[in-house]
């Protein structure tokens, strides 16, 4: 009896299997995973001019506050609006009032007279740092003149692993020599203006296509996944990131797209060890629009402000 019922159930599942195509050959043998790094570090301005003051203050103020308070400065919420893409929110109790983000890489995107800046691709093709630098500073005096506090750029994900990809003109082509001497470069002339720079998109954002969950074909309703190994991480993918870093960048803005299986926004050896322990980031990690999918994960993963527009979650 137990040996039919067995069987029975066995001609079910290849029937099934059949059916659906789940013997298929073509199912990927090959499944990177990223390995946990944890804990995240315990920020520390690395004894950087500037960095090291700015801790201390920030260490006193977060002292004194609430947790209903921290979860306000680390969140944000908003999109188009008339002055910001997107605010944190506030801390009205202590007089910290909240920051005001604005896209993009290449000048204000949501706002009236406003200048369309060249695109990177075009300013890395001149070879010519203090060019790329003159053009983030008067980026960064644009956003600054319009009291926005976080220019969401610049760029250098995608690097141009996909021809179509459809945002490689962003960022300073597909050289990461190139690219992370324009980034660094765009970083201190948007900073030097008054405005903290956002390098983005953290990290192998390279295709366009099923970046968002929702956006998928496919039955498993996952962002695509960019495989990646160390090597080609470490020298190619990473490399300008190190740059922005080196510049003072303030803030890195983790991307949509998964990096071996797990997201962008909570992937701990990208966020927790390359990014902080490795290359010792001392800014702050924020998410794309979106783009964080846990709540504690995300912030013992590394991700240190979360952003989400309330309007288009009830769509999702
Ligand atoms: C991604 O997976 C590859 C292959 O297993 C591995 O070499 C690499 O270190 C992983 N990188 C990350 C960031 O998880
Ligand atoms: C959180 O931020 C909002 C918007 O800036 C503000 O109105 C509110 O008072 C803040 N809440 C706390 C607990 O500080």
């Amino acid at each position: 009896m137990a040996t039919s019922k067995t069987s029975v159930l066995g001609h079910a599942i290849l029937l099934f299997s059949a059916l659906t195509g789940a013997q298929n050959t073509d199912v990927p043998t090959f499944y990177p995973r990223s390995p946990p790094a944890y804990p995240a570090p315990i920020g520390s301005g690395f004894g950087l001019p500037g960095w090291s003051e700015a801790y201390s203050k920030a260490q006193a103020i977060v002292a004194q506050m609430t947790i209903a308070e921290k979860v306000n400065l680390t969140s944000g919420v908003g999109w188009q609006g008339e002055q910001c893409v997107g605010n944190t929110g506030s801390v009205p109790r202590l007089g910290i009032r909240g920051l005001c983000l604005q896209d993009s890489p290449l000048g204000i995107r949501f706002g009236q007279y406003s200048s369309a800046f060249p695109a990177g691709v075009t300013i890395a093709s001149t070879w010519d740092t203090n060019l790329a630098y003159r053009r983030g500073f008067a980026m960064g005096t644009e956003h600054r003149g319009k009291g926005v506090d976080i220019q969401l750029g610049p760029v250098s994900g995608p690097l141009g692993r996909f021809p179509e990809g459809g945002r490689n003109w962003e960022g300073g082509g597909s050289d990461p020599y190139l690219s992370g001497v324009g980034l660094a470069s765009a970083v201190q002339g948007i900073q030097d203006a008054g405005v903290i720079a956002c390098a983005k998109h953290y990290i192998a954002n390279e295709q366009e296509h099923f970046r968002q969950r929702g956006e998928s074909v496919i039955p498993v309703d996952e962002a695509i996944s960019s495989n990646v190994d160390d090597r080609a991480m470490h020298e190619v993918f990473a490399w300008p990131f190190a740059d922005a870093v080196r510049a003072g960048v303030g803030s890195i803005m983790c991307s949509y797209n998964q990096i071996n299986n797990s997201y962008g926004c909570q992937n701990s050896e990208l966020l927790n060890g390359i990014l902080k322990n490795e290359l010792g980031f001392p800014g702050f990690v924020m998410s794309d629009w979106q783009a964080q999918h846990a709540g504690v994960a995300t912030a013992l993963a590394g991700l240190g402000k979360e952003l989400d527009c309330p309007d288009r979650i009830h769509q999702m």
